[in-house]
């Protein structure tokens, strides 16, 4: 039988000249460093090339690209330009973190970033064991609202002996690392 992991690995979407795919190896690794080290990606840094590969195969990525006509011989590949990412750490049943969503900043603004979080709660509604789908996010203005919206995410509020507790103990890749606080200041 087909994994979940096999199965969600191998989905796409298109509209107009644009596609959305899971599968990892379309994603450029350069282009995605120059991405994750660029001013608007602050929550993270680039990692070296083959660590960053790994992340990727090792997550459910949505991949969106814009696809080029093809020039020349009719059955040439078209060429995809990479424009945005999204990424489910997730063990494929039970749980996923999304993080990492991105779309080109010239390219903000016209849908494509709704599109792509339209196609993860397609994927998370598929999944029948799903426990939680889990986010962070520092823009509580835009943000917020936004996985409100597209996802029905909503805001685990922590008081005290009441609800859930959110426990987070930061890693060497988190950019306030043997910092205090939560956020990414
Ligand atoms: C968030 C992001 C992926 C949205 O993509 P997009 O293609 O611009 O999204 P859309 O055109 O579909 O929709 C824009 C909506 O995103 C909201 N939004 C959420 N977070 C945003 C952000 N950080 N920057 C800009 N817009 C954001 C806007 O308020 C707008 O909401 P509205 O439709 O109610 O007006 C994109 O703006 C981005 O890459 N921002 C920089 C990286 C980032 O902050 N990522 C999210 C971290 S949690």
């Amino acid at each position: 039988m087909e994994s979940a992991k096999t199965k969600l690995q191998g989905r796409e979407w298109r509209k107009d000249q644009y596609l959305i795919s899971t599968d990892s190896s379309l994603v450029p690794i350069a282009k995605l460093i120059d991405i994750f080290n660029s001013e608007g990606f602050y929550w993270s840094k680039a990692l070296p090339a083959p660590a960053m590969q790994e992340m990727l195969d090792n997550s459910l990525c949505f991949g969106l690209y814009e696809q080029a006509e093809p020039i020349g011989p009719s059955n040439a590949t078209p060429e995809l330009k990479f424009l945005g990412i999204a990424r489910l750490v997730t063990d494929y049943i039970t749980f996923a973190y999304l993080t990492d969503v991105w779309v080109e900043p010239s390219c903000q603004g016209n849908g494509l970033g709704s599109w792509m979080v339209r196609c993860i709660d397609e994927v998370l509604e598929t999944m029948p064991h799903l426990r939680r789908c889990l986010l962070f996010t520092g823009d509580w203005q835009r943000s917020v609202p936004f996985y409100d919206k597209l996802l029905r995410a909503k805001l685990v509020e922590t008081r005290k002996g009441e609800g859930l507790a959110i426990m987070e103990r930061k890693g060497r890749g988190h950019p306030t690392f043997n910092k205090e606080g939560t956020g990414y200041n």
